[in-house]
């Protein structure tokens, strides 16, 4: 008490002001973001683009103000690096449930993210796939695994349907790198040739880490094909199209799954004419949105979009548009709200199908004219 007495009554209220300065200061509640891909390795430049495009959306959000339930919240991105592994993917995925993130976005390939995705089933935490493109992601009836990509049933099967019937291909033959990605896609791709028709003239195999593909190669070359379709991200895709020309062989490569991308093209070498690809969603110069961010993603990180952001985006802005729905960052209070979300996003139309897969998806096929990748045409909602 005479300590209080020798107060002033302006050391009062400067006291006052003191004391709950610390909780102005924290008074938005802190929302952890998960996010889980490949940081380190081979697909490392895939899944920092990826997590640009997620921090993107955060920063925008933190900019719009975002509140949920009338409170200001701050985004807090804890980002994992699951180096393309699927035991390190599972790994990581319990590290973020320990964490006690509001949600994952993530994984980047399909090998982690069927396996992480079990797990966050089983804790009951939302996971919005924004790369991971095989069929199986959601197709095992999970509650909380929404896919804002489309899947390689459409991507590679709607490829397959094309050779045959577009490119009206005689003799294809395919190879894939045994991940749940390429061989998934591989599989699609004949599922639809079959289905078409068509016929497959020789299948291979390789691996993720492999980098000489001669002795398949020399295999399909002696069965003459006039498509070979490739199953495999960037690093494998590439070398594959540049032994390709290395052995003389003349077949159209089709391929999906990121290799129109410029780092392809820097691994390649050169890309051959005629080849195609599948890709998912629809081109970011095809809408003023895309557009702008394309340019936005630019000014800010000083790289370009590589492929897989504008996915990274629109997961991370579904998450935040299911939680201000919900009025709650609880996974059990928000997951209803992910069933019913629609927005136009920057990929496209976010609205989900009952098993969490889009509504509308759509894939893009690209033909190399005169050295560039150049557009063909966008096919949606299949
Ligand atoms: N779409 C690729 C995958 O599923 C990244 O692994």
């Amino acid at each position: 008490m005479r300590f209080a007495k020798t107060l002033t009554p302006v050391a009062v209220a400067v006291g006052a002001l003191l004391a709950v300065a610390p909780f102005a200061a924290h008074a938005d509640t802190v929302v952890k973001i998960g996010f889980a891909a490949p940081l380190t390795g081979p697909n490392a430049s895939y899944g920092k683009d990826l997590e640009n495009g997620v921090k993107m959306a955060l920063d925008d959000a933190k900019a719009q103000g975002v509140k949920i339930n009338g409170q200001p919240v701050t985004f807090q991105l804890v980002a994992e690096d699951d180096q393309a592994d699927p035991r390190v993917g599972v790994q990581v995925a319990q590290k973020l449930v320990d964490e006690g993130v509001s949600v994952v976005v993530g994984h980047f390939n399909s090998g982690t993210t069927i396996p992480a995705s079990e797990l966050y089933e089983k804790a009951n935490l939302p996971v919005i796939d924004p790369a991971a493109t095989n069929p199986t992601i959601s197709g095992r009836g999970y509650k909380n695994v929404f896919m804002v990509i489309s899947s390689d049933a459409q991507n590679a099967g709607t490829a397959g349907a094309y050779a045959v019937t577009t490119t009206k291909a005689k003799r294809i033959a395919v190879i894939d790198d045994r991940t749940a990605f390429g061989q998934g896609e591989a599989d699609e791709f004949v599922k639809a040739v079959k289905a078409h028709g068509g016929d497959i003239v020789d299948r291979e195999y390789t691996t993720n880490q492999a980098t000489d593909f001669k002795t398949q190669l020399t295999t399909i070359k002696s069965k003459n094909p006039d498509l070979i379709f490739v199953g495999a991200l960037n690093p494998q895709a590439a070398g594959i199209m540049k032994q390709m020309a290395q052995l003389g062989i003349k077949a159209q490569y089709v391929g999906g799954g990121g290799v129109k991308d410029v780092d392809f093209i820097k691994l390649a070498g050169d890309v051959s004419e005629g080849a195609m690809a599948w890709e998912y969603g629809r081109p970011l110069d095809s809408t003023p949105v895309g557009s702008k961010f394309a340019e936005r993603f630019k000014q800010k990180f000083g790289v370009d979009v590589l492929s897989y952001a504008p996915f990274g985006y629109d997961a991370a802005w579904t998450a935040i548009k299911a939680m201000q729905a919900a009025n709650s960052t609880k996974p059990a209070d928000y997951r209803a709200k992910l069933q019913t979300i629609n927005f136009d996003g920057i990929t496209g139309q976010i609205e989900f199908n009952a098993n969490g897969s889009l509504k509308t998806g759509s894939s893009t096929v690209y033909q190399v004219k005169n050295g560039q990748w150049v557009t063909v045409k966008t096919v949606s909602g299949l």
